[in-house]
């Protein structure tokens, strides 16, 4: 099943959105290029690496254009039925219930397709007619296609250095919507969103801010993925609880990027380089 989460803003009175606009930083022209292509009715895909700020970006966006939100997490088990809606037998009674897409159609959300690479391709071909001019949602099991409403836009995002070849887009569904890449914060940027996130000073933002510089220069150096904002945020969590820095950068960045041994010393000594100091100081 697709996990889905409602936007967490409730509709208030008259259909407004309710609440504060999800803490959201800009890193680059990503929201001007965002608000142009919805209003346009063009369909977006978010490219970037894990925890770069992908979704916090969406739910910014969706409070600023006052649209619910409906996101799916996709996976390779992810049909077509989990997408549109399928007959559930309530009682004696067959009964159709919408999917997410179908709902966010049918309402005029954002619908965010989450990690779609992860999904078959016979899934994603549903959407070339919502992505593309037509904004179209064919439903085959109630022979109907949905005009989708106004303030409908279709936003799917995905991590280019994960997948293989085998798994990436199609083509033909790239080609219907407008890219917008992430990569990390500037530095002093990133300082600001680790501070405000975990709670934690500047300097201490700071320190763990280059020590994720320090890891994302390496090169890949056997890593998967480099250190992400999220992790740092984690690792700041960790010392406003009171944890040593040193041990914090090592449970909250170390541990999640590797298991293996070599690379885990060589990120230990950088903890060494970077955080030593702090933790002889705690
Ligand atoms: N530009 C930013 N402004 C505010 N917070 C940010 C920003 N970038 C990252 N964050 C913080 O980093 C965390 C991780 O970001 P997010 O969950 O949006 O990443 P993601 O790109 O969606 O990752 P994934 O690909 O793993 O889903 C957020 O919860 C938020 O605390
Ligand atoms: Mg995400």
């Amino acid at each position: 099943m697709a996990i889905e989460s409602g936007f967490a803003h409730k509709n208030g009175a008259g259909g407004r959105l309710e609440g504060r606009r999800p803490y959201y930083t800009p890193v680059g022209n990503e929201d001007t290029v965002f608000k142009a292509a919805y209003r346009q009715g063009l369909s977006i895909v978010l490219k970037g690496p894990t925890g770069c700020g992908k979704t916090r970006f969406v739910e910014a966006v969706a409070h600023d254009l006052d649209r619910p939100l409906i996101t799916v997490a996709c996976h390779d088990d992810l049909t077509t039925a989990d997408l549109v809606g399928r007959y559930l037998l309530k009682g004696d009674e067959t009964v159709w219930v919408d999917g997410p897409l179908t709902r966010a159609v049918r309402e005029g959300a954002i619908c965010y397709l989450d990690e779609v690479v992860e999904a078959r391709q016979d899934t994603t071909v549903v959407l070339h007619p919502l992505a593309d001019h037509r904004r179209q949602l064919p439903i085959e099991r109630l022979g109907v296609t949905l005009d989708a409403a106004p303030g409908f836009g279709l936003v799917v995002s995905y991590n280019p250095g994960y997948q293989s070849v085998l798994k990436d887009l199609k083509d033909s569904t790239r080609q219907r919507m407008v890219a917008i890449e992430f990569g990390f914060p500037a530095p002093e940027v990133e300082v600001g969103i680790v501070a405000h996130e975990a709670g934690v000073d500047e300097r201490t933002a700071a320190e763990l801010v280059r020590f994720g510089q320090a890891i994302r220069r390496l090169e890949t150096g056997g890593l998967r993925e480099v250190a992400s904002t999220r992790v740092l945020i984690a690792a700041a969590r960790l010392i406003a609880e009171g944890l040593p820095v040193a041990v914090a950068a090592q449970v909250a960045v170390a541990g999640p990027l590797t298991d293996d041994i070599a690379v885990a010393r060589g990120l230990n000594e950088l903890i060494e380089v970077y955080l030593g100091e702090t933790a002889a100081n705690d």
